[in-house]
């Protein structure tokens, strides 16, 4: 049978790093208090020359080194991302671009925190469907530009940074046994992000108005294009939203939670980690945690998760690895991986 399998991982964290220290001069807030109820004790921030498409291609540099892979022999790249830093051309695109991927084609693809795991499984079926292929797969996120630094609420949570694997075939017993994606719309306000301010300005106005073609040129008020998030709702979603995609790929794949070897999670909420892994039953030695110095990074924890931990030399092949993920949309999803 033909699976899609990493070949190899890589990631990027920017060099500036934002402890809860400083958070304290920013926003009435404490490091006891963030530690405790988020695991999180610094961030990376982006700098000049740091942006999404550069942290991403850095990560994809390493993830191709590591797989032997030239950029020339790519067929796809997809980057996961809620923050690219245009609109037009995609950050795959740029990406692209930065490491000479020429033979390919790139495209983003928006599913918040979800977004490397809905990356990998859409790279996972193409490989199935052309063996050949070769995909870079990205989740690379520069949220500071997107957290209000005003609200204590969000600011503390999220940081910068870029993962990146590349996904080939695998013959026999390795590689991608199962994926289930999810998404639930009907949520979306619970965490969601305005885009950046842009409107057709022959609509509506302040008065609620019809087409109007002197409203052109006319400043908008900024709607807060910053991510807002009910936490508590968020976190009660996230588990059991979680603890249900791992049941349905554990059911599918004919695996027990006692055959898994490592689980690398989405890092949100180190709280949200340890209620999963007692739900599952998953001693909490075999969960991957990082969070405590990146925070969220949205669609990049898991693939900078993932290469933590390949290496520190704690993925060996034959493993029986478990990605899940939850974010807005909400999306969330798992994939079950034979290493
Ligand atoms: N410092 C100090 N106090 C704070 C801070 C802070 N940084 N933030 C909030 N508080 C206060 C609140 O104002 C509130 O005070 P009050 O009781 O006087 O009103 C109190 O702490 C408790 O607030 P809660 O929001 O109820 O705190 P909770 O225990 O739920 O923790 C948190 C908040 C950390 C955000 C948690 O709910 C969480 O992690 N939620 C899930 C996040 C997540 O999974 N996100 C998904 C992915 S993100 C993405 O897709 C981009």
């Amino acid at each position: 049978m033909i699976r899609g399998t990493i070949l190899g991982t890589g990631s990027y964290l920017p060099k500036f790093r934002l402890t809860n220290a400083e958070l304290e001069k920013l926003v009435d807030t404490s490091d006891e208090w963030i530690a405790t109820r988020t695991g999180i004790r610094v961030r990376h921030i982006s700098g000049p020359g740091e942006e999404t498409s550069k942290i991403a291609a850095q990560a994809a540099r390493q993830a191709l080194a590591m797989a032997g892979i030239s950029p020339e022999e790519l067929s796809q790249i997809i980057v996961g991302t809620i923050t690219p830093e245009m609109t037009m051309p995609s950050c795959a695109c740029l990406v692209q671009k930065e490491i000479g991927a020429v033979n390919g084609y790139a495209f983003d693809l928006s599913a918040a925190c979800s977004g490397f795991l809905y990356a990998l499984d859409i790279a996972d079926k193409q490989v199935r469907a052309n063996p050949d292929s070769k995909i870079l797969v990205i989740g690379a996120e520069t949220l500071s530009s997107r957290v209000n630094w005003q609200d204590r609420n969000t600011c503390v949570l999220f940081g910068d940074g870029a993962g990146a694997a590349v996904v080939g075939s695998a013959r026999g017993e390795r590689g991608i046994l199962a994926g289930k994606l999810f998404s639930d719309g009907r949520l979306w306000d619970l965490l969601h992000m305005n885009a950046a301010p842009s409107q057709n300005p022959f609509l509506g106005g302040e008065d609620g108005g019809g087409v109007d073609p002197s409203r052109l040129g006319t400043p908008r008020k900024d709607s807060g294009s910053y991510i807002r998030m009910v936490g508590r709702e968020v976190f009660k979603n996230a588990v059991r939203a979680m603890e249900d995609a791992v049941a349905q790929v554990l059911r599918e794949a004919g695996v027990s939670a006692s055959d898994i070897d490592l689980v690398v999670p989405h890092q949100a909420n180190i709280r949200i980690l340890q209620s999963l892994g007692e739900r599952l039953g998953i001693s909490q030695e075999k969960i991957y945690i990082n969070i405590h110095k990146y925070g969220n990074t949205s669609a990049a924890t898991i693939p900078i998760a993932l290469d933590d931990a390949n290496r520190e030399g704690m993925l060996h092949r034959g493993d029986m690895v478990l990605l899940c993920a939850f974010g807005g949309g909400f999306t969330w999803g798992a994939e079950l991986i034979r290493w």
